[in-house]
């Protein structure tokens, strides 16, 4: 499927990803520079923080706890933040948009 990053600059960056992988994982493959995803995907450095597109927003499953709570410290602030590690991709999700932070830390 198609998703498309958004850095802080606004530069656009579309790539294809597997359904099944998580949008993190997809980041990383494309060597998409906002994500850092230094856990490998557990939901437990907050270094994979994405704000989801606003016309994307509803159409995602809510964060489950563990991710709230990592967002309500790093990420309080923008709404609409999630860990993209914690996104799994699938078809429904072709033409995710989502916008990058200018930094991880
Ligand atoms: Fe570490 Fe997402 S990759 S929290």
């Amino acid at each position: 499927i198609n998703i498309t990053f958004i850095d802080h600059l606004q530069q656009a960056t579309r790539v294809q990803a597997d359904v099944g992988t998580s949008l993190m994982q997809a980041a990383v493959d494309n060597n998409i520079s906002g994500v850092v995803g230094e856990c490998g995907g557990f939901c437990s450095c907050a270094t994979c923080v994405c704000h989801v597109d606003a016309s994307w927003a509803d159409r995602l499953a809510p964060p489950e706890a563990m991710e709230s709570a990592m967002l309500e410290s790093v990420a309080a602030d923008r709404p609409n933040s999630r860990l993209c590690c914690q996104i799994t991709l699938n078809q429904d999700l072709e033409g995710l948009t989502v916008h990058l932070p200018e930094s991880q830390y």
